[in-house]
């Protein structure tokens, strides 16, 4: 199976936990329906005021994300390949009365009229495992970017992901080519059937040099000693709804921004 085919397996499979997400207390639509914002202030402090500016959120799952940017004032564009979570983002937005665009595409072929069009490109939290192709999916984001545009990406730190629940190391940081797994339970709700999920791992140094390569200058990489969940029992909840790992001895969350020149 070529990577084209594991990534419309991935697709069918985002399709089918789009429904479970939507009524998951992890994604809490209730709350944001009420006015909630559903960013990190770390995503915040790192864009600025986004108000009137053009932002293109990409991998946007069913959009609370994006419509957050919207309720902040951004002219928002959000990108996901799953029909389920853009039909769902986009009835959100419609009923929430948001002015935000919802388009159903895959990251490796973005349509040309987003090309040059943003002042932000936005990409977060569990999303670099999907890409198979970090270099191609940078040069894609930097494309889309207008010139001193920036693009801000944060994710799960691949560190975080080499233990097991006793905290062993289980797996090496260097490993490469595609994991296949049979997945049911979803970190936020469980789908109806199983579904085989293909996900690629990424350091980053990869995701640094792709962006160089792409010919973005990285202004900023933070490594952050916080989680957006329980992933390990270990893991302590602070007030501010961040997970921990007693004495924070590994980075959990990266966050990274880079210029278009
Ligand atoms: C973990 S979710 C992103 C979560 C988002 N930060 C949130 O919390 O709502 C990953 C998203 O990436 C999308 N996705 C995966 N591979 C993709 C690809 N190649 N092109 C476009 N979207 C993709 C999935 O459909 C899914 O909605």
């Amino acid at each position: 199976m070529d990577e084209k085919q594991q990534m419309l397996r991935n697709q069918q499979a985002w399709d089918a936990q789009t429904g479970a997400h939507v009524g998951s207390e992890f994604y809490d639509v209730a709350s944001f329906k009420a006015g909630k914002n559903s960013l990190r202030p770390f995503e915040q402090e790192a864009l600025g005021d986004v108000s009137g500016r053009s932002l293109l959120h990409l991998m946007c799952h069913f959009g609370l994300d994006t419509l957050s940017w919207a309720r902040l004032g951004a002219q928002v564009t959000g990108v996901d390949f799953s029909a389920e979570s853009i039909a769902t983002a986009t009835a959100l937005a419609q009923e929430l009365s948001l002015d935000a665009r919802f388009v159903q595409a895959n990251v490796y072929e973005l349509p040309g009229e987003l090309d040059g069009a943003f002042d932000f490109v936005v990409m977060t939290y569990g999303t670099l495992i999907w890409l198979p192709d970090l270099d191609g999916w940078a040069r894609a984001a930097a494309r889309c970017l207008k010139p001193g545009g920036t693009l801000f990406v944060a994710d799960f730190h691949p560190i975080a992901m080499l233990f097991d629940d006793d905290l062993a190391l289980a797996r090496s940081y260097f490993r490469s080519g595609p994991a296949e797994r049979e997945v049911k339970q979803t970190y936020a709700g469980e789908m109806d059937q199983p579904h085989i999920q293909t996900t690629w791992p990424w350091t980053v140094g990869r995701l640094v040099t792709a962006l160089g390569r792409a010919g973005l200058q990285v202004t900023r990489v933070d490594e952050l000693p916080l989680d957006l969940r329980q992933r390990h029992p270990a893991m302590v909840q602070g007030d501010d709804g961040f997970w921990r790992l007693p004495g924070d001895p590994i980075p959990l969350l990266l966050a990274c921004q880079a210029i278009k020149p």
